[in-house]
């Protein structure tokens, strides 16, 4: 990077700090810092995906630095698993964690129950369980992701490296444009370390904002480097896979061509120039190299979430205002993103030429669901409870997993309006079935797109339509800001055959 490049993103001095390290990191690495998380890939073979997988703790190479971090696999992303429809999966899976913990397979459309993608298991520390089930035959291609997901520890896990991507390859891959691109996978996580490695403890203020940390990286690297030739098409698959933090993506000088969100495909190429990444969420975007020879970088733009701080004179006492939230507190700390620094997470670098490779013209079709028989209404707010502080709400209900907060009939189609009365931002994440997004506060949604996943802003009303299919059994939806869904907003789905 540099020096007028340098100074054009130094805002302030957070920024500049952040910036003088990773252009360190840059110029040393830059050769050698590929992408590639390849050499991490565990693919089904003769229709098995039979791998073990073993939680741990210890050190990891981060970033060019030593970190004590929580691994799979002693990797940070863990290693990226593969599958095709139809595919039966088999983890043995070790938890060797000083605490216990297990596996959620984010955006799966597979049995919520059993040694399948049961939330409600526990393994304790020192304990292995088998995970065994079958990714339908139907299931679409697509980017998913397998992370912890013990209620209460969620958060602390994610924010200490724990999750990798959960492959799909099917019709998707198939199509001749998109078989020609070149693919990178991008896992962007974020860090917060003291000089000695260890992962901070945020404090109580830090995880009701949601814990965001300094160091960002992307595949456990800051600043890595992609490559394209001129004429060439690069596919990415990009997975927020922080606890709390947004990603607000641009690429200097290229738009993003998406062409799958995190159900999967779209029908056709949307070109988008910028690309918001709540946590949990995944795209599949093509990038054609079509501009000037050089190197352009990918940069993550400010967002403000919301924030404890607006809460003041409100339903904070004084009292709890404290030190924590004023001046250097962690507080101010955990808002970088929020507060006008762009910062950059990865440079592209034009190497070669090739013949130019066109974009395709279709995908997979998204078909539109029919009219819902049900439609519910959930309600995101935060309160105080006594005994408790801050407490996090779906209907005004802080998570009991003993407790079933919503019924549904299998093969019957909903409308769910989510509704954020709280003073910060809440991505939604359903477990299990797909849904559309309908409408942003009235206003239509310009393409059709399954998620798993989605934005509902302060102040914001989405709708989504929801068809529960194949699986009977309880699951739960919640916020994927991991603190938040740690400090009560989940509720839990009983899928009735
Ligand atoms: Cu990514 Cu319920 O989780
Ligand atoms: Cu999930
Ligand atoms: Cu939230």
């Amino acid at each position: 990077m540099n020096r007028r490049k340098f100074f054009f993103l130094s805002s302030s001095t957070a920024g500049a700090i952040l910036l003088s390290q990773c252009s360190s990191a840059t110029t040393k690495q830059a050769q050698s810092e590929k992408l590639r998380l390849s050499s991490r890939r565990l693919s089904s073979q003769g229709g098995q995906l039979d791998i073990a997988l073993n939680a741990g703790y210890g050190d990891i190479n981060l970033a060019g630095r030593q970190a004590q971090l929580y691994s799979y696999n002693g990797q940070v992303p863990g290693p990226v698993l593969e599958a095709q429809p139809g595919d039966s999966v088999r983890i043995q899976f070790s938890n060797n964690l000083p605490e216990a913990t297990n596996l959620h397979y984010h955006g799966l459309h597979v049995s919520p129950t059993g040694n399948a993608d049961n939330v409600f298991l526990e393994i304790p520390s020192g304990e292995q369980l088998t995970y065994e089930f079958t990714i339908p035959q139907n299931h679409p291609a697509g980017t998913f992701w397998y992370h912890p997901h013990l209620h209460g520890l969620v958060a602390k896990q994610v924010s200490w490296g724990m999750g990798g991507l959960f492959i799909v390859r099917g019709e998707l891959d198939q199509i001749p444009e998109i078989e020609a691109a070149q693919e990178e996978l991008l896992v962007i996580q974020d860090f917060g370390l003291d000089s000695g490695g260890q992962v901070i403890t945020p404090h109580p203020m830090e995880q009701m904002h949601g814990r965001e940390g300094q160091l960002i990286t992307i595949n456990g690297k800051v600043n890595p480097t992609l490559s394209i030739p001129s004429g060439g098409l690069l596919r990415l698959r990009i997975a927020n896979a922080s606890p709390s933090r947004f990603y607000r993506l641009s690429l200097e000088e290229h738009p993003f061509y998406l062409i799958a969100t995190e159900g999967g495909s779209i029908s056709e190429p949307v070109e988008q120039q910028e690309l918001l990444l709540t946590p949990g969420q995944r795209v599949e975007v093509l990038v054609p190299g079509e501009r000037e020879p050089g190197e352009y970088r990918l940069l993550n733009q400010p967002y403000n979430r919301g924030s404890m701080g607006m809460m003041g004179g409100g339903m904070m006492g004084r009292g709890m205002m404290g030190r924590g939230m004023m001046g250097r507190g962690r507080m101010g700390r955990g808002q970088t993103n929020d507060s006008g620094n762009v910062e950059v997470l990865a440079t592209l670098r034009y190497n070669g030429q090739v013949e130019p490779l066109p974009l395709p013209k279709r995908l997979i079709p998204v078909d539109a669901l029919p009219e819902p028989e049900t439609t519910r209404r959930f309600t995101f707010s935060h309160g105080m409870a006594p005994g408790q502080g801050m407490v996090f709400l779906i209907n005004g209900k802080t998570f009991d997993h003993q407790r079933i907060d919503t019924q549904v009939q299998l093969n019957t189609v909903e409308d769910w309006e989510l509704v954020n009365t709280g003073m910060m931002d809440h991505p939604i994440h359903l477990h299990t079935n797909h849904f559309q997004v309908i409408d942003r506060n009235g206003q239509p949604e310009p393409y059709r797109a399954w998620r798993d996943t989605v934005l509902v802003p302060v102040g914001g009303t989405v709708r989504i339509r929801v068809r529960f299919t194949d699986f009977p059994g309880k699951t739960v939806y919640h916020c994927h800001i991991l603190d938040h869904e740690d400090l009560g907003m989940m509720g839990t789905i009983e899928m009735l055959s």
